[in-house]
């Protein structure tokens, strides 16, 4: 398995697996198992929701005849590299429900499902990499999601991490987990907020 160093230092204490899980673009061939694709979609449908409504949805395809329409509905520079992982994946949120309410958190708990299915992938020695770099209008259209109740967040491609040779270069000198986060204390207070 291609290893990459990793730069990253906890500032607390956390399980690997948070530290261990990055977003690279080079992945290898090998297909996931049925096996594999079940567990992390497992890991997903037990993640937390609004009132348990599981407002998710994820559709994805390996190596079946769908797979160059999901590739298609890519943005040209994710899909340079992402039409080579062996799974793809495409995520919705069910931002309106059938009788009109737009429940607040939908897109959160879509969310919460998805790092769900990322560790649990991490876990597996599977890597994920989330795609914002979409066309929206495509993603319903081409995978028959209705866009009346159903929002795309992003598609992920997965799969095993492959040698960085097969990136263009200027990809290639990206490849690597990076140590670039906000400081704890930016991102978490204790108490009210008061002007400082
Ligand atoms: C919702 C979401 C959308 C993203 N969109 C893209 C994308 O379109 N193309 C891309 O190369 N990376 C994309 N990324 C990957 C992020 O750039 C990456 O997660 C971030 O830089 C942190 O790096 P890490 O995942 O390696 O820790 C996306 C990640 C998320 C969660």
């Amino acid at each position: 398995m291609t290893r990459h160093p990793n730069p990253r230092v906890a500032a607390a204490r956390v399980d690997a697996l948070f530290i261990d899980r990055w977003s690279p673009r080079s992945f290898s061939p090998e297909p996931l198992t049925d096996a594999d694709i079940a567990s992390l979609f497992e890991a997903a449908r037990w993640s937390p929701s609004s009132s348990n409504v599981q407002p998710w949805l994820f559709l994805y395809e390996t190596d079946g005849p769908d797979r160059e329409v999901f590739d298609s509905i890519l943005k040209p520079r994710n899909r340079e590299w992402a039409s080579k992982a062996p799974f793809l994946g495409f995520i919705f949120a069910n931002t309106r429900t059938a009788d009109g309410r737009e429940p607040r958190t939908a897109q959160f708990d879509a969310g919460a499902a998805w790092m769900s299915l990322a560790l649990q992938a991490q876990a597996m020695g599977i890597c994920t990499h989330g795609m914002a770099g979409i066309d929206v209008d495509a993603a319903h259209e081409k995978l028959g999601v209705d866009i009346e109740l159903w929002t795309v967040m992003c598609a992920f491609a997965a799969g095993r991490i492959g040698p960085p040779e097969t990136l263009p270069p200027e990809l290639r000198e990206r490849e690597r987990p990076k140590d670039d986060r906000k400081p704890l204390g930016e991102i978490a207070h204790r108490g009210i907020l008061r002007a400082r």
